[in-house]
């Protein structure tokens, strides 16, 4: 029996500032923006989206009534949650009008959590293959305003539904994992913005990489020419690029070439979003399937899911032979149709997110085009709005 993704969808928000704007305006050369980081356009979310807003956008789209009636788990994989207690699956689940009889969780582990939401979700559908299993990754990458993790921020959601008829990705149950303690990327409670050590964190995302990335080729006694593709958690999409030339001297020269030609198509979209957190990966593997025209039935997909604090994960799947019919093809002409805000815009939407206090509030909506927003909150409980009821 096969399990996998079925559907694959994206939200994230209408507006974006570009990096040579904001690199002008934090006096660095466009260039340190544009290819040393790798990234050409950043997602900037609206105080009117969330990730419980972000994670329905992307979902909903997607979702049949015969999909709403088999969906029997939710995960909801974020580290941009909008409660200590309350899942912001529970909200998400209400916003899609799912079934009651659904399991529904919130799980974290910086940006791997969906990897493991995935996973679950696969482990899920094995044991009950009449029923489907959302996962979705959501989030919004804030470091602050002036820092050297500003031009890696984004936004945004990919939804994921896994079923026992997969169109898109059939995975393997071949994952290798690594995780231990350490102190390269965190958030304490008391604040808003992620505490980071930028140079260390990239270097142990090397590390990662290639542990597990190496175990795997061994366990399974593949190599390198075995894939057609390398997918990556994109932070920036530079990162991305490292990773993978970190092990190209394994193939030939035109393998190599090949491997590259791939991962310009996965890294795409990614550069016109930025970092999404947990929903990165699956961004890129969908930039992948939508921009690469040259892939086939049965690909080997590899996936490399990072997560810091620190855990990562490598695991693949087999691209399954209309695995077009799953995918978000609206995508690339949503992104070419958000509206440009300056750098002065950006700061301010930045600044204008739902205050961390108990007053009643009401968020402008603004020209925010979604299905899904966040109008504010009440008696210290966030009031969610769905225009199309
Ligand atoms: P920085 O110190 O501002 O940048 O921070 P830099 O000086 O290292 O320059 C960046 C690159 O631009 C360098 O290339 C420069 O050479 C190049 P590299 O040596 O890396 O190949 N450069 C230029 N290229 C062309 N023309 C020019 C030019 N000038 C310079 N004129 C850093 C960069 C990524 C460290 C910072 O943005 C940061 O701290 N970001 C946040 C941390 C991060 O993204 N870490 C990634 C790994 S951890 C991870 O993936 C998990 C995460 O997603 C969180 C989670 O799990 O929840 C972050």
């Amino acid at each position: 029996m096969k399990v996998g993704i079925d559907k694959l969808h994206f939200a994230s928000s209408h507006l974006y500032v570009d990096m040579a704007d904001l690199a002008l305006a934090r006096n660095e050369a466009p260039d340190k923006y544009l290819i040393g980081i790798g990234q050409s356009k950043m997602a900037v979310i609206p105080p009117s989206q969330d990730a419980v807003t972000l994670a329905a956008n992307a979902a909903a789209p997607m979702l049949t009534a015969a999909d709403i009636e088999a969906i029997d788990l939710l995960i909801v994989a974020t580290e941009s949650g909008v409660d200590n207690s309350k899942a912001a699956a529970i909200y998400v689940a209400k916003l899609l009008g799912l079934q009651r009889r659904v399991r529904t969780i919130e799980m974290k582990e910086a940006c791997y959590a969906a990897t493991a939401g995935v996973k679950l979700a696969q482990d899920h559908v094995s044991g009950h293959p009449d029923k489907k299993a959302l996962v979705i990754g959501t989030d919004i990458a804030r470091y602050g305003l002036h820092t050297p993790g500003e031009p890696t921020q984004g936004g945004g959601a990919v939804a994921m539904l896994i079923s026992a008829a997969p169109q898109v990705l059939a995975l393997a149950d071949d994952s290798v994992l690594l995780s231990q303690d350490v102190m390269d990327f965190w958030r304490p409670l008391y604040h808003t913005t992620a505490l980071v050590d930028g140079k260390y964190s990239s270097n142990i995302y090397i590390d990662y990489f290639q542990d597990v990335f190496k175990t795997y080729l061994a366990e399974q006694q593949k190599t390198l020419a075995d894939f057609k593709a390398l997918t990556f958690h994109l932070p920036y999409t530079k990162m991305g690029l490292k990773a993978l030339r970190s092990v190209l001297p394994l193939a030939t020269e035109a393998q190599q070439r090949a491997l590259l030609a791939h991962f310009e198509a996965a890294r795409h979209l990614n550069r016109e979003v930025g970092n999404l957190y947990t929903g990165s990966l699956y961004l890129s593997l969908l930039s992948l399937l939508l921009t690469d025209p040259t892939l086939a039935a049965d690909d080997l997909i590899g996936l490399f899911s990072y997560g810091s604090g620190a855990e990562g994960e490598f695991y693949t799947g087999r691209l399954q032979e209309n695995y077009q019919r799953g995918l978000d093809s609206a995508l690339p002409q949503r992104l070419a149709r958000r509206r440009r805000v300056s750098v002065s815009e950006y700061e301010a939407l930045f600044n204008a997110q739902l205050a961390l206090t108990a007053s009643d509030q009401t968020i402008a909506l603004g020209d925010d085009p979604h299905r899904f927003v966040l109008t504010g909150q009440q008696q210290e409980q966030r009031q969610y709005l769905d225009r199309q009821h």
